[in-house]
């Protein structure tokens, strides 16, 4: 039985344990928190996996990886260094580091855990509800057997895009962080209706439903430009909303969020490989 442990569950491990267990519930799973309330917590989420608190065994993490075959790391960045270091003496040299840090370079996790197969991994949140989007970009220690079943596994959480490594950035600024920007718009059309006059209740409904609904037309004709135009009839409401929005520059701004997203990952690249040299 393939057996999984994550290092560092919180918000985005939990997201991904949740849609690969969804997947595959007889996966043998251990799981470290640092605090016995996150814990407790996760605990109640993930029935099946097997969770332990550092606060309460510090050698909780190194006994998770003993003989699993592939690590999550599930870690804030900043504190990949320091994980990876204590780790390292216990991994076995076939399990494979699964690093979903956001602005960590493989090449630092190589020099944090030589020899160890490594893959970079950037979900999304979405993942928990097999919705997510997860780019894939293993180095050249992991063998094919390995990628495949690792893609088979992470397929539970959502759709897996294997990619080069220099992609990360472009796919960190639309995708990783990109959830957020609908959900930024969402609060936003909210906040207009409810000046329209709505209750903030029938506000929310509604634009939660709209977003679901035009997230599913898109999945099945993904071409949003062709869905846009066809609603926007010539003298109608919809193209004098669409209007205001490209008037005020919708396209440039998102083009410079996307941008400072991926800027943003770089620069903890190389924040975070200062980190592992010092
Ligand atoms: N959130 C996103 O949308 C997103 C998207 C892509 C990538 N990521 C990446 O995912 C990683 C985690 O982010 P997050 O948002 O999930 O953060 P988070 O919710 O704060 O989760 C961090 C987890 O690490 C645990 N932890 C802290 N110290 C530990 C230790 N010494 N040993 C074991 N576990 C420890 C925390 O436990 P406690 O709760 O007890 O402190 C918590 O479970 C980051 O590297 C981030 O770049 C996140």
């Amino acid at each position: 039985m393939t057996s999984i442990a994550s290092i560092g569950t919180g918000n985005m491990g939990r997201a991904l344990l949740k849609g690969i267990l969804e997947h595959d519930p007889d996966l043998d799973v251990r799981a470290t928190t640092n605090s016995s309330a996150s814990a407790q917590a996760l605990g109640a989420e993930l029935p099946t996996a097997a969770i332990t608190a550092v606060e309460e065994d510090p050698e909780a993490n190194r006994k998770a990886v003993q003989g699993a075959d592939f690590v999550f790391l599930g870690v804030k960045p900043w504190m990949m260094a320091e994980t990876v270091r204590e780790l390292a003496p216990a991994l076995s040299p076939d399990t494979v580091l699964v690093s979903m840090a956001a602005g960590v370079a493989t090449s630092d996790l190589q020099r944090l855990a030589p020899g160890s197969p490594i893959v970079r991994i950037m979900p999304n949140t979405p993942s928990a509800i097999g919705h997510g989007v997860i780019a894939l970009a293993p180095d050249d220690a992991v063998a094919e057997a390995s990628v495949a079943t690792l893609q088979e596994l992470l397929s539970g959480a959502g759709l897996v895009v294997p990619m080069p490594e220099s992609d990360i950035p472009a796919m960190t600024g639309i995708s990783g962080s990109g959830v957020a920007y609908f959900f930024l718009l969402a609060e936003a059309m909210i906040a207009g209706g409810v000046k329209l006059g709505l209750s903030e209740e029938t506000a929310r409904q509604m634009v939660v439903a709209t977003a679901d609904g035009a997230g599913r037309l898109m999945t099945h004709n993904p071409d949003p430009a062709a869905l846009r135009q066809s609603v926007s009839s010539k003298g109608g409401t919809t193209l004098a909303a669409l209007d205001t929005f490209i008037d005020s520059g919708i396209f440039p701004i998102a083009e410079a969020a996307v941008k400072a997203a991926a800027d943003r990952s770089l620069e903890m690249e190389a924040e975070n490989s200062a980190a592992v040299s010092g």
